[in-house]
C-alpha cells in the first residue's frame, strides 16, 4: 500500500523536502509520495487531524508549527521532550508521535569534520529556537556549550537549560572574546546572514583549526562564513543538517537507512537551480 508523508509550515512553497524525500523513494523503489501543505497557525489542529484522517504515516512540521504542535500530538521522544519542539510526525498504532531531528541533523553533518565529545568547546551564537535544538542534542554528548546572545536573557536562560539536563555550558558576553582562542566549533544559529547582512562582530583571530558552522543554507555562503574563511578556518553550511534532519525524519517513519546519497542529491540540485548557486 503506497505510503504518504508530507511537511506542513507556513510559507511552505520553497520547502525542498518533498524532492529530497521523492528521490529517495524513488531510489528504493518504494510506494510512497511526499507532499507540501500551507498550514495557518490557527488551523494546525484541523490540519493535524485531517492529516490522520486522510492516513498520512508521518509528516514533517517547519515554521511556525515547531512548538505549538506539541499541544496536539499523543506522545514524544526523548529528543522532541529535550528540544521543546517537534518537526517530524509519525502516525503510530493510530497514535502521534512528535520526534525532532533538527539537533541530531547538524551532528551528522559535523560528523565528517569532528565527533563532538567531551573536552571539546563548542560556541553557540543565538539563543533562540534553532540554538535550543541544537545545544539540547549537544548537551549529553558532554561538550562544554558556551552561548551567546544579543539579548542576553535568552542565552542565559538556555544555559540553565542545558545544565537542568547535565550538559555542561557557560554564558559569554554578545561579542568577540578569549572564547575565539579556545572554540573547537562555532555554531551560528540566529537569523543574520540570510539577507547577507554582515556580522555584528569580527572572527578576527579565531584558532585556523575551528570549523565553522553556520545553520543557514540560502545564501550558500553567508559573510559571517566567509569572514571565517579569511580567518583561515574550515566552513560549513546547513545544507548537511537539513539533509540529515530528513534522513534521520525517514528513518524514524520507515526504518533501515535512508538512501543519503539519492537524497543528498536531489537536494543539493534543487538548492543550485533555487539559488542559481553550485554546491
Ligand atoms: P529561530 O527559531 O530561527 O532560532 P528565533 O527563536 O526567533 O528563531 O531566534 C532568532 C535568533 O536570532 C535569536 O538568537 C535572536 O537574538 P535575540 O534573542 O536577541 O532576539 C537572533 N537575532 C536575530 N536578529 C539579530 C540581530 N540583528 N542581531 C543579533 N541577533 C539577532
Amino acid at each position: 500500500m503506497e505510503k504518504h508523508f508530507a511537511v506542513i509550515g507556513q510559507p511552505i512553497k520553497h520547502s525542498l523536502s518533498p524532492a529530497m524525500h521523492r528521490a529517495g523513494y524513488r531510489a528504493l523503489g518504494l510506494e510512497a509520495d511526499y507532499q507540501r501543505f500551507e498550514v495557518r497557525p490557527e488551523d494546525l489542529p484541523e490540519a493535524v487531524a485531517g492529516l490522520k484522517g486522510l492516513g498520512f504515516a508521518g509528516w514533517n512540521v517547519t515554521v511556525p508549527h515547531k512548538e505549538k504542535i506539541l499541544t496536539c500530538l499523543d506522545g514524544l521522544t526523548e529528543e522532541a521532550r529535550r528540544a521543546g519542539a517537534v518537526n517530524t510526525v509519525k502516525v503510530s498504532e493510530g497514535r502521534l508521535i512528535g520526534h525532532n531531528t533538527d539537533g541530531a541533523g547538524l551532528i551528522r553533518s559535523l560528523e565528517e569534520y569532528l565527533t563532538p565529545g567531551p573536552g571539546q568547546e563548542i560556541i553557540l551564537l543565538g539563543a533562540g529556537g534553532a540554538a535550543r535544538g541544537i545545544a539540547m542534542a549537544l548537551a549529553p554528548l558532554g561538550v562544554q556549550l558556551r552561548i551567546l546572545n544579543r539579548t542576553p536573557e535568552r542565552a542565559q536562560a538556555l544555559v540553565q537549560e542545558v545544565r537542568d539536563f547535565g550538559g555542561k555550558a557557560e554564558y559569554e558576553d554578545w561579542g568577540a572574546g578569549e572564547w575565539l582562542n579556545r572554540a573547537d566549533c562555532v555554531i551560528q544559529t540566529t537569523t543574520i546572514g540570510l539577507k547577507g547582512e554582515e556580522y555584528p562582530f569580527s572572527l578576527h583571530g579565531i584558532r585556523p583549526e575551528t570549523l565553522v558552522v553556520d545553520i543557514i543554507f540560502n545564501p550558500w555562503e553567508t559573510p559571517f562564513l566567509r569572514s571565517a574563511q579569511t580567518e583561515g578556518c574550515r566552513t560549513l553550511n546547513g545544507a548537511g543538517m537539513l539533509l540529515y534532519q530528513g534522513v534521520l525524519a525517514w528513518e524514524f517513519w520507515l526504518g533501515g537507512q535512508a538512501p543519503v546519497e539519492a537524497m543528498r542529491e536531489a537536494l543539493f540540485k534543487e538548492l543550485s537551480v533555487n539559488e542559481g548557486r553550485k554546491r
